[in-house]
């Protein structure tokens, strides 16, 4: 997995850290740097900043940080080559071939045996063998066209019929067990299909590749739904159900349901912009993704109660990907595919229109605790509903659900909006003053460590940060700590980034953090802005130099003392051993 050094140095050089995160959020200009709402967590205020000369990110607030191919990684969610590749894009340059060690020729492979996988199912439910499935499918009212579009097809009940089918087509059967389709165990010669007896649902990708299936059981053996497992191209909590057709939609919104059917079935009816999370909670990825094709997200759970505990949990995800929540009430049927087939898709687009804000729905929610008609609990009613409405993101928000609240509660309107503006200014002066204290946090404070990150030896840790963000800040301080080899350093991540910036000193490009994503992993590259990004009072570099390469040269010496010491020890116990062994033979 390796790209030419010169590659990366010539991307970082033609891209700007901050036109690039520009494109993925506000950035406003503070002095030398710029700051803004982090996008990778919830916050009113901004504690996310963005350094041009350092080539930097770092949130103070949730501590992600890194250089602008780590910066692409997170907002995209894609890996380190990935983000290579796009931004070279961007940047108007070919991308090198890059040996993976034949990881993408092999994820090609499978992506192609999908493809075909799934044709060849779509064809089964077309022939003799797919006759009750067929039945099936007509029972559902699912109409050729939709089984057409979402290219549903039918899993024979044999043991083997995909294998035969695609080996026939040149796939071998390591091919069939990194796409998922086949498993090994003791049943037919240890090597059979996954899928038997199941219509299957092809899941299909933003760039409109099979990555995966859902098939779901005909004759009710085995769970009702069974999925691809996670292979090299698929990974079910980074994708969406029907999300390649969603994006399409002229909305800037998506209906979020809990099955393939329900989502078939929405499309069917016309609401083209269904999408489900695959078998599992909504995870944040799935968020992130929704957010770049929606504003707004109607919920559209099963109205049981695990439904509805997956809708709280899914509102707080998408409510922190800066999404607006609508919640869909099912009355009358247990998801929306039933709601849709009981009561009609003109119904359905009642209740689409008719659903209310999540915040709507948890005041109402709120207020069944309480029995309006007595006073106590009506003031009870009051304090929980100010307490969620001052935490709204806009203050017109909260005024109108202010009047809301106060609607269920009987009271005048002036009197929860007066509650709710004090509230609100509290909140915001605590989480201000919460930033501001991150941000000046003494500069002898280290950078939380993790559990990729850890020192060892303190003392030289704190000398060895220091000399990193000076070097940082004054490249020309580089010459002077020369005789420091990485060994030096007790932090293993520090010594790196140390050697690291020595490569860049003497190939004469500038001394950052920009283009070493593919060296540090996400957690080290979070550590190491945080350094970067720290205040630091430069006074005589020199002296500061000297005072640093000193205090790591002298650890380091110790260090390598008290090695030989032991090495010392060591040796004169093995030999006092083996004196014994000779002497006194062994028992
Ligand atoms: P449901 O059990 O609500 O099924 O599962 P459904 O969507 O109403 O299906 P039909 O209408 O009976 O055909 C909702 C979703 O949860 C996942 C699937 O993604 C399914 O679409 N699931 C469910 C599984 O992954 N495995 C299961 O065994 C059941
Ligand atoms: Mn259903």
């Amino acid at each position: 997995m390796q790209i030419p050094d010169s590659f990366i140095s010539e991307l970082v050089l033609r891209t700007d850290i901050v036109d690039t995160v520009s494109q993925y959020m506000d950035l406003k200009r503070r002095g030398s740097s710029y700051k803004g709402l982090c996008p990778f967590h919830g916050e009113k205020t901004p504690s996310f900043t963005v350094s041009a000369e350092k080539q930097l990110f770092h949130c103070f607030g949730c501590g992600a940080g890194g250089d602008v191919i780590s910066f692409v990684m997170r907002a995209e969610s894609i890996d380190f080559i990935e983000a290579v590749k796009l931004l070279a894009g961007r940047a108007g340059m070919q991308a090198p071939e890059i040996d993976d060690g034949g990881a993408s020729a092999a994820k090609g492979r499978v992506l192609e045996l999908n493809r075909a996988a799934a044709r060849w199912f779509h064809e089964c439910l077309k022939t003799d063998t797919g006759a009750n499935a067929r039945k099936y499918v007509i029972e559902r009212g699912l109409d050729p066209r939709t089984v057409k579009r979402f290219g549903i097809g039918y899993a024979p009940a044999g043991w083997d019929g995909v294998i035969k089918a695609m080996s026939a087509l040149g796939f071998t059967k390591q091919e069939l067990l990194d796409a998922g389709l086949a498993l090994t165990g003791s049943k037919k010669d240890g090597f059979y299909d996954r899928f038997r007896n199941r219509l299957m649902f092809p899941i299909i990708d933003l760039r409109e590749q099979v990555i995966a299936f859902g098939g779901r059981a005909l004759d009710g053996s085995g769970a009702k739904y069974l999925n691809s497992p996670e292979t090299m191209v698929f990974s079910k909590s980074r994708n969406l159900y029907a999300l390649n057709f969603a994006k399409k939609s002229k909305r800037r919104a998506v209906l979020l349901a809990e099955g393939y059917m329900d989502v078939v079935s929405l499309h069917q009816a016309g609401v083209d912009f269904a999408v489900a999370s695959l078998g599992t909670a909504l995870t944040e990825t799935q968020a992130a993704l929704i957010k770049k094709y929606a504003d707004k997200v109607y919920l559209a759970y099963d109205s049981d109660s695990a439904g509805r505990t997956a809708a709280e949990r899914a509102i707080g995800i998408l409510a922190k990907h800066d999404l607006s929540v609508r919640v869909i009430r099912l009355d009358g049927a247990k998801d929306p595919d039933e709601y849709i087939r009981r009561f009609g898709p003109d119904a359905f687009e009642k209740a689409l229109e008719a659903c209310e804000s999540h915040i709507e729905y948890k005041l109402t929610d709120i207020a069944a605790k309480f029995d309006m008609k007595e006073a106590e609990q009506r003031l009870s009613y009051i304090k929980e509903a100010v307490a969620v409405l001052a935490g709204l993101d806009s203050l017109a928000e909260a005024s109108v659900y202010s009047a809301k609240a106060a609607e269920i509660a009987g009271v005048d309107a002036n009197v929860v909006d007066i509650e709710v503006k004090r509230e609100r200014a509290l909140l915001l002066r605590n989480e201000d003053k919460k930033t501001r204290r991150r941000e000046l946090s003494p500069v002898k404070n280290f950078s939380p460590q993790t559990r990729e990150v850890k020192y060892s030896d303190f003392r030289s840790a704190r000398a060895e940060e220091e000399l990193i963000a000076l070097i940082s800040s004054e490249p020309s301080a580089m010459a002077q700590a020369e005789d420091l080899e990485q060994g030096d350093f007790t932090s293993d991540l520090l010594g790196r980034l140390y050697s690291s910036f020595q490569r860049q000193y003497e190939l004469g490009l500038p001394v950052t953090l920009g283009g070493l994503a593919g060296e540090f992993s996400a957690s080290e590259m979070s550590h190491i802005s945080a350094i970067l990004s720290r205040p630091h009072n430069i006074g005589n570099v020199a002296d500061q130099i000297r005072q640093y390469t000193e205090a790591i040269k002298l650890e380091s010496t110790m260090r390598n003392a008290r090695q030989s010491d032991t090495d010392e020890s060591v040796q004169l116990i093995t030999e006092e051993m083996s004196r014994k062994k000779g002497g006194g033979g062994t028992q």
